[in-house]
């Protein structure tokens, strides 16, 4: 593992895309879809920086299994360092063509308690979005990164609307679920819409494989919910009893690439690639 500073890869392409992954509830499937999304992006030569804005609960810590590094999100948000001192590059560990760079959240509760406090902190939050705004362009324009990708809170944390109003592509994952379906049209129309002004994507995750049984379900599936939510649906992700028994402990798609959760996550990557 090494820092970010004065190292790149530039790719062919000139692509620039902040992509944030957010939910209305939880355990949708928001981490494990956005790290082995970027990890995927990085295999294509794609340099790749995946930041966890989880603060209430920061995941990737334990998904790359990390034990304590020198710098956390939380410390560029306080202004303790920049963030290219964040950001750790594991592009050798994972062999990718293009870096993959990761920026962890402290998942101390004294730094979760820090983080809550600021939080509740207008000119706080105004002050990180413009920090996040500037790490943005820091990271295109200075570092070569294609894709900033946003692993965020559920629900109506402050530090995912920042995220939220830095993307370029807003996706949002839900689950099969009555309660997740009914407050995600809710958040769609009273706050991305509204409020923030962006139409976000739709990412169906963890469907029983007993309503996915033909094509025709699948289509059926994403008709249904894209003319319910009056958004585009991009995928839908069957629940897969291999993914759960993974139990986050790796990234998926390293260690089944044939996998049909793999191939899911690959028409994901594809897709981040072509929309705009
Ligand atoms: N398609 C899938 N099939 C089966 N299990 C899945 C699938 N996608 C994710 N999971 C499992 O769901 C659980 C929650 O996933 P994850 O932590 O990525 O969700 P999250 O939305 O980031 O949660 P939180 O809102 O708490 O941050 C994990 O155990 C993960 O392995
Ligand atoms: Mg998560």
């Amino acid at each position: 593992m090494a820092q970010l500073i004065g190292r790149s890869r530039r790719h062919e392409g000139t692509l620039n895309k902040a992509i944030t992954i957010h939910s209305f509830k939880g355990g949708t499937g928001k981490s494990n879809l956005s790290a082995n999304t970027a990890l995927n992006l990085a295999k294509r030569g794609w340099n790749v920086a995946l930041l966890d804005f989880d603060f209430r609960a920061p995941s990737l810590n334990a998904l790359f299994q990390l034990n304590g590094v020198e710098y956390y999100i939380n410390d560029w948000l306080a202004q303790r360092c920049e963030l290219p001192e964040v950001l750790i590059d594991f592009s050798d560990q994972f062999k990718t063509k293009g870096r993959f760079y990761i920026g962890f959240t402290n998942p101390t509760a004294a730094a979760i308690n820090e983080m809550t406090m600021y939080s509740l902190n207008e000119e706080w939050q105004a002050r990180v979005l413009q920090l996040v705004l500037d790490g943005r362009d820091l990271l295109f324009e200075r570092y070569g990164v294609n894709f900033e990708i946003f692993d965020t809170s559920p629900g109506f944390a402050l530090s995912s609307i920042n995220a939220i109003l830095a993307a370029d592509e807003l996706m949002i994952v839900i689950k099969m679920d009555q309660l997740d379906i009914v407050g995600t049209k809710h958040l769609i129309k009273g706050v991305y819409n509204q409020t923030l002004g962006k139409r976000p994507k739709l990412i169906v995750n963890k469907v029983p494989c007993s309503m996915l049984e033909s094509t025709e379900d699948y289509h059926r599936l994403k008709e249904k919910l894209s003319q319910h939510l009056g958004i585009e649906v991009i995928s839908i992700i069957p629940c897969f009893c291999e993914v759960m028994e993974n139990m986050s402990q790796s990234l998926f798609i390293e260690k089944a690439p044939e996998h049909q959760f793999s191939q899911s996550i690959d028409q994901l990557a594809s897709h981040f690639e072509m929309a705009n």
